[in-house]
């Protein structure tokens, strides 16, 4: 039962643990108020206390629940799912949240860009950091914002299950790639077809494919005397940098333009659009389902 609780509400043990918690001392608090205030209110027992005492206890719980939760630190699912709740009973139907990974190898500026993007949405979570390089900026930036970090290895990725288990455990829905350099293996592009995205520092299809990352990617757009580079966020498929592309945008190569100085630039369009395409993707699969 509680497997199955963890997979619906797409948390790992401990949060289930720390749920699990508040529920009861939320509730405990919430029956413990509804009487001090009937006692309060010196109403006599009878069903009138009754009825009164179910409209309290109701109307307390909500803000029970949410007060335990934050001390506990799970605000932002109670959050969410009072949100839920309270739809529900407006006759609305509410998107569940869904869980979003990010694969990245690097500093992981993006990755950060895309985790403030999201810290307060109730509907997208960003609930996994998935990475191969050991000490990479991405692994400081996780830890900073208390996401879990899943650390892969290339044997496993490549040849074992392609950790496809552990993001399901994870219940992810989405996928970005964020500076990601390892191609993502078929089983995992068509576990969630048409839900990977990557992000290239470059005008694709040019300046892209196997080797084609961070500053090589630069060194050739200059050196092709190219006038104008940018970015190019993509549907992941099978092969390196070849999906359908989402959006790109441009910036200029100046003459004296070196590698560092356009990477900045790339960097700057990259901040400024990827979080936004991103949600933009999810909110699209969201109204698919
Ligand atoms: C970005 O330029 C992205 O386009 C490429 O890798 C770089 C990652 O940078 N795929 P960061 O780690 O997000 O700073």
């Amino acid at each position: 039962m509680l497997e199955n609780l963890k997979k619906r509400w797409k948390v790992d043990t401990l949060s289930m643990v720390l749920i699990i918690c508040t529920f009861a001392l939320g509730g405990s608090l919430c029956g413990y108020l509804g009487r001090k205030l009937l006692v309060w209110s010196g109403l006599e027992k009878g069903t009138v206390w009754v009825i009164v005492y179910i409209i309290l206890i109701s109307l307390l719980w909500p803000l029970c629940v949410l007060l335990i939760s934050i001390p506990l630190g799970q605000f932002r699912f109670f959050r969410s799912y009072l949100v839920k709740i309270g739809k529900r009973f407006w006759g609305k139907r509410a998107p569940s949240t869904i869980n979003v990974a990010i694969f990245a190898s690097g500093a992981g500026s993006n990755a950060l860009k895309i985790i403030e993007k999201f810290h307060n949405n109730a509907s997208i979570r960003i609930n996994l950091i998935v990475c191969n390089k050991d000490g990479a900026g991405v692994l400081e930036i996780a830890r900073k914002a208390q996401i879990p970090a899943l650390f892969i290895e290339k044997e496993r990725f490549f040849r074992g299950d392609a950790y496809l288990p552990a993001l399901k455990e994870q219940g992810i829905d989405f996928i970005v790639l964020a500076g990601f350099l390892w191609k993502v293996p078929a089983s995992l592009v068509q576990a969630y077809a048409g839900k990977i995205v990557n992000i290239h520092p470059a005008l694709l299809p040019k300046y892209g494919g196997k080797g084609m990352y961070g500053d090589r990617v630069h060194e050739a757009v200059i050196a092709a005397g190219e006038k104008e580079s940018g970015i190019t966020i993509h549907w992941v498929d099978e092969q390196y940098d070849h999906g359908s592309t989402i959006f790109q945008a441009k910036c200029a190569v100046d003459p004296l333009e070196t590698p560092q100085t356009l990477a900045k630039k790339i960097h700057e369009l990259e901040h400024l659009h990827f979080p936004e395409i991103v949600e933009g993707c999810i909110l699209k699969m969201q109204n698919r389902s």
